[in-house]
């Protein structure tokens, strides 16, 4: 069966860009980003690998360690970055699993027959740091990712696993919070104390509790 969310993310052993690296050990106690790509030397595929790099402070911010995969080898996935740090103006600073034998793939789920009998689609997993997954996501090869979506999720995550709130419809950072159904309404002054609008019984709103504003 598929990967489901609340599952623990499998662990496993990798030859990665970075070295070999045991998956759990090295994600440590901070959240994880692992994502699959069709294949190297792709066009698609090089933008988001260069978007990936160019994000990393902000994925820093947010404690998350990103980690991208395809069923290349080594060799070409360090060719490949190569190309990827001169066209997208960037300097790769993630590992890339070289997963030849698909051990990665197969054990998340990667490769769906009926879209390629071989190669990864693009797979999305975030997890959090008790090593559970909270986020997945799969697009076909024709798509990129958004990956500004994929950090806007991770701040929903992240605000959410502290929190009795839930964010809304295109929520972003720093915006209002729907208070948890949860939470009686007769119990918000004290767990809000920022304030909250009743809209309907079922339809709380609280400025976000961990922001300034
Ligand atoms: C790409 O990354 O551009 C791509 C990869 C596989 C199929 C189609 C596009």
């Amino acid at each position: 069966m598929a990967l489901q969310l609340g599952d623990t993310a499998p662990d496993f052993t990798a030859v990665t860009t970075e070295g070999t690296i045991n998956f759990h050990e090295w994600l440590g106690n901070g959240w994880g980003l692992l994502f699959s790509h069709p294949a190297d030397y792709t066009p698609v595929c090089t933008t988001e690998l260069g978007r990936t790099a160019q994000l990393k402070a902000e994925f820093d911010k947010r404690n998350v360690k990103a980690i991208a995969l395809s069923v290349d080898g080594l060799d070409s996935h360090l060719g490949w970055i190569n190309d990827i740090n001169e066209t997208q103006n960037t300097t790769v600073n993630f590992p890339i699993i070289a997963d030849e034998n698909r051990a990665v793939a197969n054990l998340y789920g990667m490769i769906h027959p009926k879209a390629d009998n071989t190669l990864t689609v693009r797979s999305v997993f975030v997890i959090a740091p008790d090593k559970t997954v909270k986020l997945t996501l799969t697009y076909p090869a024709s798509t990129g990712r958004n990956f500004m979506e994929i950090l806007r999720v991770i701040d929903s995550l992240q605000l959410t696993a502290d929190y009795s709130v839930a964010t809304p419809v295109d929520w972003k950072d720093g915006e209002d919070c729907v208070v948890s159904p949860a939470i009686a309404t007769e119990d918000i002054p004290a767990k809000f104390p920022k304030g909250h609008r009743v809209i309907k019984p079922y339809l709380r709103m609280t400025p976000q509790p961990n922001k300034d504003n």
